[in-house]
Formats: structure tokens, C-alpha cells, sequence
């Protein structure tokens, strides 16, 4: 799909622009995918390091039993997402706090591209890359004030090692963000969904529960995925190029 065609946003959606009073914003990898972060699935790929699927590395039980190997591919993740920067989709989405009477942007990604873009209140389902957690006492660290050489790096608190304050395969996700997110799903009246496979759960559930509540349901992604046979519209293309155009 090229430019022009985007500019064939359906009137349906730029009226529901006009009329939505409480709108809902899921996002995933695909939405820093041309920021130059790598996404974990799509185009028939998977992402795999040091010949370990992604799943198998960022797993709690890898955190049980090799941690210093969990830290090594979240330095690695750090390096690449450090010298990215936001995209015209994540800049529309901060835009949009200010555009509707009630905003909420929920985001699977751990890069903080969102926040970098202006975006305030993120709920980070799924953590942030950027943070450190203490496996003893809970405290939270910004990894950018920590050490580079301590691996795992040890919490200023209490001394003991620390843990990406990310969520992995196997684990819940933050209670309170997860609350406030499936509550503001279900009591939203447009929703977009944006660069995520939704195939991962309990965030791929957030889109439904808007459905459910009789929110218009929108997708912008380059590749069908589960959700898309429910949306109301789906766009396909990349969200950079396409988010801009519902701001025209
Ligand atoms: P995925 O990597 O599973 O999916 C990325 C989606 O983005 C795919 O559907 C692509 O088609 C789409 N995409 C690619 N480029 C795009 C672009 N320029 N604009 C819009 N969409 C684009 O990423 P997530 O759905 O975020 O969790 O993955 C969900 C969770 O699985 C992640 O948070 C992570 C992962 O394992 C954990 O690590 C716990």
C-alpha cells in the first residue's frame, strides 16, 4: 500500500476520530520497528539469539538458572534500542494525549520510546528494559545510573543481585498496570491496535475486551494477525506512515 492509498483512511474512521470521547491505544514491537528496533515475530521470522529462541532466553525459569546469561541479552537489547529513536507513530500517539477527552496508551514494549516521545502515563505491560529490580527487596533502578561492569548488577538497597524489571515467559504481569489497563479497554470507545502480533497473552485479550464493551476497533499492522477479522477497520502498512494521515 503506498501513500496515496493510506490517504484512503475509510470516513467511517476519521468520523469516529471526531466523535470518541475515550480512546484506547495498544501498541507492540511493530510500532518501533522503523525506529530500527527489532521486532520479536513477523515477515515469517522469529527472533532467536545465540541460537536460543527468544522465548527459551527471556523466560523466568532462565532467570532461575542462568541469570548473567538474561543480562547479557538485555545489554545487548539496551545497546541496539539506546540508539533508537521515536518514530512518527509514536509522536502522533503522544499527540493524541492531548486530542481526546480521555487517552490511554498501553504498550508491550520494554524500549521506552513511547515516553521518549512524550507520551505520559504509559502503562508498560511488560516492563521497561531500562530498569533493574531487585530479586530480594523489590527496588528499582535506572540502568543507565548502574555500573556497566557488574553483572548482574547488585541493588544499592540491600546488596543483592538484580533482575531486568521486565516481564517475562512464564511470569505475571504488574498487577496495577494490568488493572488499569483492562479497565480502560473495557470502557473504551475506539481502539487501535498497532504493530503487534497479538498473539501473546493477557495483553491480546485487551483488544477483545473493548470489542465486548462496543468499542470501534481499529488495526494498523503490514501483516494479518488473529485480531484482524474482528477489527471494524484494519489498515494495513506501516504504523509511521499511517498514523500521521489520521491526524490530517
Ligand atoms: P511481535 O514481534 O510478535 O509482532 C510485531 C508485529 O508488528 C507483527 O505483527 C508485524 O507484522 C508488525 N509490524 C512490523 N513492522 C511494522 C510497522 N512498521 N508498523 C506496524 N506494524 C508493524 O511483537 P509483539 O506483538 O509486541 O513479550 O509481541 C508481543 C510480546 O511477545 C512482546 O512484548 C514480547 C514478545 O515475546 C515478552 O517478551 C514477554
Amino acid at each position: 500500500m503506498n501513500t496515496r492509498q493510506h490517504r484512503n483512511i475509510p470516513e467511517e474512521l476519521r468520523e469516529r476520530l471526531r466523535s470518541a470521547r475515550r480512546v484506547f491505544v495498544l501498541t507492540g514491537a511493530g510500532v518501533s520497528a522503523e525506529s530500527g528496533v527489532p521486532t520479536f515475530r513477523g515477515g515469517g521470522h522469529t527472533a532467536v539469539w545465540k541460537g536460543m529462541p527468544f522465548e527459551v532466553i527471556s523466560s523466568a525459569s532462565m532467570v532461575r538458572s542462568n541469570l548473567p546469561e538474561v543480562w547479557e541479552w538485555f545489554d545487548y537489547r539496551r545497546g541496539r534500542i539506546g540508539e533508537c529513536r521515536p518514530n512518527p507513530a509514536h509522536e502522533t500517539i503522544a499527540r493524541w494525549q492531548e486530542r481526546f477527552e480521555s487517552f490511554t496508551l498501553a504498550t508491550q514494549n520494554v524500549d521506552g520510546l513511547h515516553a521518549a516521545a512524550g507520551s505520559r502515563g504509559v502503562l508498560e505491560l511488560h516492563g521497561n528494559a531500562w530498569r533493574a529490580r531487585c530479586l530480594k527487596c523489590g527496588n528499582r533502578e535506572d540502568m543507565r545510573e548502574k555500573q556497566r561492569d557488574v553483572r548482574p548488577p547488585l541493588c544499592a538497597e540491600c546488596g543483592t543481585q538484580m533482575r531486568p524489571d521486565v516481564v517475562l515467559f512464564g511470569e505475571m504481569l504488574p498487577e496495577r498496570v494490568w488493572i488499569s489497563a483492562a479497565e480502560r479497554a473495557a470502557h473504551c470507545d475506539l481502539c487501535f491496535v498497532v504493530g503487534t502480533s497479538a498473539i501473546v497473552y493477557p495483553a491480546a485479550g485487551l483488544p477483545y475486551a473493548a470489542a465486548e464493551a462496543g468499542a470501534f476497533l481499529v488495526e494498523v499492522n503490514p501483516e494479518p494477525t488473529p485480531l484482524s477479522e474482528m477489527c471494524d477497520v484494519t489498515l494495513r502498512g506501516a504504523a509511521g506512515e499511517i498514523l500521521p494521515l489520521l491526524d490530517d
